[in-house]
């Protein structure tokens, strides 16, 4: 079989024959790389008898209860799902720095290795002198952990299969190469040919993996289509724009939900898990000042919240100015106008001036009915209470109107300790633990604040 060249994009994973300096399909820079690819045979091939005996009726198939490991620190197990499943590959991404290797080190921790248990930390970024600095940190003693200072996929698969150990971290699989392929590491080919080779050697051997990958600078993996698909498990750990937290959140999930977040603090001694987020985010974030209400939008497919800011002062002389940071200026004179025309407010002599909070831009139209709630209570002078999250969208008749991944909102809005989230209708499936007040209208939204 012959091979030939092709290159396909860092970012999109998109394909083409020739290299650019741009991605034509998903406009990145710079994101090409060059990978061979085996071309077709071209002589015929015989058709292939199919056996039928090879199809199987769903009525005989019964559900699978997967085995899994249990890393013994509770927010994480349920990120996982209840524990991490075996034979499985996670994929844990996120920034240098952020508490990565920490936080595998601690999971190593807590599972304890024992005489026919092993545990397998392999590093293709830093000697083993330097792990030990960390796990004396973590007032870790490891108990059969063993070290393996490797780069090479091929090896690493080896020592797996021959170790089995009980859970192998990978740190990181930028630094890992395979001998097939003809590229350095890091490079797209190399990366999925050795999340392959990893996805094969968990598969066979029943040995859960935990991979790090390193994120770029406009936060994420490199080569993340690719990897994504890959892998069973995707995790990402992030720090959050208010505080030192660091929040990690599941993005793909074979054996369970996306929905859930775990908050975490690093301290001196490793990550500790903030029991109440909600409690220490509240406190710092907010003050309760008149016209501040905070909202939570997606981005990609993650919840972020968000603090928008309004302030409403008479305008001096002539027109009425509005003003906006962060927000786009034709919504705030939408929602003037239906503040005006449906819910009886008057801002024809006031001035608006609007912010969103942390230099972020926000278009997103689910943000609608906290910027409303953010304008009236500065108008007002009246303070929204600080547990309360508003998100939904504005339709031009005062309705309000549903939003997407309203269930992730409400997951995050629970795990940072609201009390009472303001939306348009939804249907809930599960128990909140938070007080849900639908409305149906902005007149509805402002009674009921
Ligand atoms: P690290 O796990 O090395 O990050 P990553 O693998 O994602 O690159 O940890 C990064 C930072 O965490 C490092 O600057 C030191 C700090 N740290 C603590 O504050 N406390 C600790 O107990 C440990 C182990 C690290
Ligand atoms: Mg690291």
């Amino acid at each position: 079989m012959t091979t030939k060249t092709i290159f396909s994009c860092a970012k999109c994973d998109a394909q083409f024959p020739k290299w650019s300096g741009r991605c034509l399909s998903c406009g990145a820079w710079g994101t090409l790389a060059e990978e061979s690819a085996p071309a077709k045979n071209s002589k015929t091939v015989e058709p292939v008898k199919f056996d039928s005996r090879k199809l199987r009726d769903f009525q005989d198939v019964t559900t699978e209860q997967f085995e899994r490991l249990k890393t013994n620190i509770p927010e994480l197990d349920q990120i996982f799902g209840g524990g991490i499943v075996k034979g499985s590959l996670t994929l844990l991404g996120g920034e240098p720095g952020i508490g990565k290797s920490t936080l595998v080190l601690q999971i190593l921790k807590e599972i304890k290795g024992g005489a026919d248990t092993p545990l397998l930390y392999v590093s293709g970024e830093e000697s083993a002198g330097q792990i030990k600095i960390r796990i004396d940190r973590l007032g870790y003693s490891p108990t059969n952990l063993k070290f393996l200072g490797e780069t090479s996929a091929e090896e690493i698969v080896a020592a797996i299969r021959t170790m089995k150990p009980q859970l192998a971290i990978i740190d990181s699989i930028q630094t890992i190469h395979s001998d097939e392929i003809a590229a350095e590491s890091g490079n797209v080919a190399q990366i999925r040919a050795c999340t392959a080779k990893l996805m094969e050697v968990a598969k066979n051997t029943n040995v859960p993996l935990i991979i790090i990958g390193h994120v770029t600078k406009d936060g994420e993996v490199a080569g993340p289509k690719t990897l994504e698909h890959l892998v069973d498990v995707v995790l990402y750990l992030e720090g959050d724009r208010f505080h030192d937290f660091r929040i990690l959140r599941g993005s793909k999930n074979r054996f369970g939900s996306t929905n859930e977040i775990g908050v975490f603090q690093m301290t001196e001694a490793g990550l500790k898990e903030v029991v109440d987020p909600g409690k220490a985010f509240l406190a710092e974030t907010t003050r309760n000042y008149p016209g501040s209400a905070l909202t939570c939008f997606i981005d990609g497919t993650r919840p972020f919240l968000a603090e928008v800011q309004a302030l409403v002062t008479p305008t001096i002389f002539g027109f009425p100015q509005r003003k906006t940071s962060g927000y786009d200026l034709n919504r705030l004179q939408m929602i003037s106008a239906v503040l005006f025309k449906r819910a009886n407010i008057n801002l024809n002599a006031q001035d608006i001036h609007l912010n969103i909070v942390g230099g972020l831009k926000l278009n997103d139209p689910s943000i609608d009915m906290a910027v409303a709630a953010a304008i009236v209570s500065a108008l007002k002078n009246k303070p929204i209470p600080k547990d309360t999250i508003i998100f939904g969208e504005l339709g031009l008749g005062g309705e309000t109107r549903p939003i997407a991944n309203i269930e992730k909102r409400i997951s995050e809005a629970e795990k940072m300790g609201f009390s009472k989230i303001i939306c348009p209708r939804i249907k809930i499936q599960k128990k909140s633990t938070a007080e849900i007040v639908v409305v149906e209208s902005l007149a509805e939204m402002l009674s009921k604040q």
